[in-house]
């Protein structure tokens, strides 16, 4: 984002405290059957996390030829890694022999891969280099039968896997404007600072819910960073299928009569970008929080995240610093899991309508929105 833009969301979300409002659209009717029905969940699993781009691993742990990461939250099992040659790939974790997942470390350098069940042998490009006794395969081409491959791409700070070996993958043209915005935070360059991992029992769009409006904030996170914030005051915008949402801290009041040419956005407010379908990228001050959302059955989510920062910790203060900062947003998120998961056990049973999304908790709507025109298309 530029400073104009910087400076025009700043004015907005100044306009609304002073007008004692908030950005607001239509409100929603949100059906309950959306988060329990188990024909919608099988569906949001194939399309959603087959044929979408995922936020599946951090750059910076994919910086060295011969790194490797293994991820399994999509139900498809991924290998990326970066070859002798500087290149990312992408494959399947799966031995083309007898389907064994090939490489189980979550991270690690090799500069090839063994099978542990018979030995069949890959190379860090994926080519199948050794079949052990080999004159039993006569039908098989080696050639033909390296690791299958998956589109991958890197983009500010992320590595990017759409989980299907058919699907093509274009960055760019799928964060459209988000693209630019996240790279203008620098965020290419930051190196992944303590990767988080926690599975809770709530739908994975329960979580994303509570993240994509602050009408929440004052009451749940009243004991920790409720504080901090201004009460319901946002500025919120739809970039198909994504969305931006800007919470302003109070300190934004101190910007009232101050030369324009001096706002700092991230030091006023959380930017918060979320990724359709699970990512939420929220922007602070020195650093950003990642946190993917993956469906781990119809009443359970997994969260994979972490925390981007301009460089590596250089002494103790440094990591004294970032750990602060890591523990006040997990502890916050602890609450808006711990919350969710209450509606989870409130909306049981599906006896319940429907529920209700306020004019100014439109991202979730959107979400909503988004999700149902996915699942419904590729039917
Ligand atoms: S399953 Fe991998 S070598 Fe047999
Ligand atoms: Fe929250």
């Amino acid at each position: 984002m530029d400073h104009q833009g910087e400076v025009d969301l700043l004015t907005r979300v100044l306009d609304n405290i002073e007008q004692e409002t908030t950005d607001m659209t239509e409100p929603g009717i949100s059906p309950v059957a959306r988060y329990l029905d188990p024909v919608q969940y099988e569906r949001e699993m194939s399309v959603l996390f087959r044929d979408y781009p995922l936020v599946v691993a951090f750059a910076s742990q994919l910086s060295e030829p011969g790194s490797f990461v293994t991820h399994d939250l999509t139900g498809v099992p991924i290998l990326v890694n970066r070859d002798r040659e500087g290149l990312l790939n992408a494959y399947l974790n799966t031995c083309r022999h007898r389907g064994t997942k090939l490489v189980c470390e979550e991270s690690g350098s090799a500069r090839a891969f063994v099978c542990p069940y018979h030995g069949w042998t890959y190379g860090d490009d994926g080519r199948l280099d050794h079949i052990s006794h080999e004159e039993g395969f006569p039908h098989v081409d080696r050639k033909a039968s390296g690791l299958i491959r998956l589109p991958v791409r890197q983009r500010a700070g992320l590595i990017w896997v759409v989980p299907n070996p058919g699907s093509s993958l274009d960055i760019d043209a799928y964060l459209g404007p988000m693209a630019d915005e996240l790279e203008a935070f620098g965020l290419s360059d930051h190196v992944l600072f303590s990767p988080h991992r926690d599975r809770r029992t709530a739908n994975w769009k329960l979580i994303l819910d509570a993240n994509l409006e602050n009408y929440h904030v004052k009451i749940a996170h009243r004991d920790t960073i409720a504080f901090m914030f201004e009460d319901n005051v946002g500025a919120f915008d739809r970039f198909a299928p994504h969305s931006r949402l800007l919470f302003p801290k109070r300190s934004i009041r101190q910007l009232k009569g101050t030369d324009r040419a001096s706002w700092k956005l991230r030091e006023h407010a959380n930017v918060i970008y979320f990724i359709f379908p699970n990512t939420i990228i929220l922007v602070e001050p020195d650093h950003a929080m990642v946190a993917s959302i993956f469906p781990d059955g119809i009443a359970g989510f997994k969260v994979q995240g972490g925390m981007l920062i301009p460089e590596e910790p250089a002494n103790d203060k440094a990591r004294s610093h970032w750990g602060k900062n890591y523990g006040i947003f997990w502890n916050a998120l602890e609450e808006d899991f711990q919350m969710v998961e209450r509606v989870q056990k409130g909306i049981a049973g599906g006896l319940v309508p429907h529920l209700h999304f306020a004019r100014f908790e439109q991202c979730a709507n959107w979400f909503h929105e988004e999700v149902g025109q996915a699942v419904k298309s590729a039917l």
